[in-house]
């Protein structure tokens, strides 16, 4: 098995999802947690409207909060040129546009069609380009929109292409609302890998109907070594109904380690952020890894 880069998203794709809203300093100690693990590449928050995702409306007291650390990458998510302006304010390290391959729930999320989404990233891009960093791209709903069904691949490939040309580094695949399995997968990206090299995708697996670990190894098979996960197994898109938690990353990271495959990360010193959540949240997370150790 070759190397595998792990995306921490529990602090933006996990938080934006939950009812109750931590407090900055609470945010701090989760990120501060997840970097004593090992955590090297951190989406700590995202600069959307703070009337659209309430519960990230902190980012920039959020990473101003942060250590300066050259060994992690701080990474958050900006929708348009107004995020872009806000995140630069910080020490933002990476930045990453999103997008959907369905047109309803790209209308949902960012309240613009999908060929109207085009001109606001290419200005983002170019922008962080000149600053000097480097931007990812987000391409949800590809297995599965939860108001128009089933995909085709065509969109997600043509959005992938035009969003490579515009400049991302690299294309993170959602299963927006966890209803991928796996030979599906392997048939998407397997036609994916016929005009994107492998090493520009990444896999985004929510795991509302657990398939989300058996859909990360049939990626990992298919030569995509970066895969995102959320500590707990949080997650969520708040314009996505029924969208649940990542793939957890304690069980990502046990099912790695077991393989052979080095993480770079402590699952015990991990467990502790997840802790954390769990009395903060004031709830059980769904990973199955948390419970287990939690148990032992
Ligand atoms: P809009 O209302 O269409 O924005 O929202 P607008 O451009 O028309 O501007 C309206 C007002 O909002 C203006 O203020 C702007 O300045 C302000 P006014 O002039 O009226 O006073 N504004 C902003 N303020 C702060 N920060 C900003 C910003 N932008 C405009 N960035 C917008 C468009 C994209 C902002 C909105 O729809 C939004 O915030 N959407 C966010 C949705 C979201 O965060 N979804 C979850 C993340 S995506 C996800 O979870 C999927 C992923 O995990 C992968 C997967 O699982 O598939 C990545
Ligand atoms: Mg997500």
């Amino acid at each position: 098995m070759p190397e595998v880069t792990l995306v921490e998203v529990g602090l933006r794709d996990g938080l934006q999802n939950e009812s109750r809203i931590l407090s900055t300093s609470v945010k701090g100690q989760l990120a501060g947690l997840l970097m004593d693990a090992g955590v090297k590449e951190l989406e700590v928050t995202s600069f959307v409207h703070p009337r659209w995702v309430p519960q990230l409306a902190d980012a920039t007291e959020l990473i101003r909060t942060l250590p300066d650390r050259t060994d992690v990458r701080y990474r958050a998510l900006v929708p348009n040129q107004k995020g872009l302006e806000r995140a630069l304010q910080t020490n933002v390290d990476e930045f990453a546009v999103f997008m959907s391959a369905s047109e309803t729930h790209n209308q949902k999320n960012i309240n613009k069609g999908i060929d109207e989404t085009f001109p606001v990233l290419q200005e983002v891009i170019q922008e962080v380009q000149n600053q000097g960093k480097r931007v990812r791209g987000y391409v949800s709903t590809v297995f599965g929109c939860p108001y128009e069904g089933e995909v085709p691949l065509s969109n997600t490939a043509r959005i992938c292409n035009r969003l490579l040309e515009m400049g991302v580094y690299e294309l993170s695949l959602g299963d927006t609302i966890g209803v991928a399995v796996p030979n599906q997968v392997k048939e998407k990206l397997k036609a994916l890998t016929q005009e994107i090299p492998a090493e520009r995708l990444a896999g985004h697996f929510h795991d509302t109907r657990g398939t989300a670990l058996a859909n990360a190894y049939v990626s990992l098979e298919l030569g995509i070594t970066t895969l995102d996960s959320a500590f707990g197994g949080l997650g969520g898109c708040p314009y996505a109904p029924g969208a649940a938690g990542n793939v957890a990353t304690e069980d990502l990271v046990y099912m790695l380690e077991r393989m052979g495959v080095s993480t770079g990360i402590d699952l015990k010193k991990l467990c502790q952020a997840g802790w954390l959540a769990e009395e903060q949240l004031g709830k059980q997370l769904p990973s199955k890894v948390l419970q287990s150790v939690a148990a032992a």
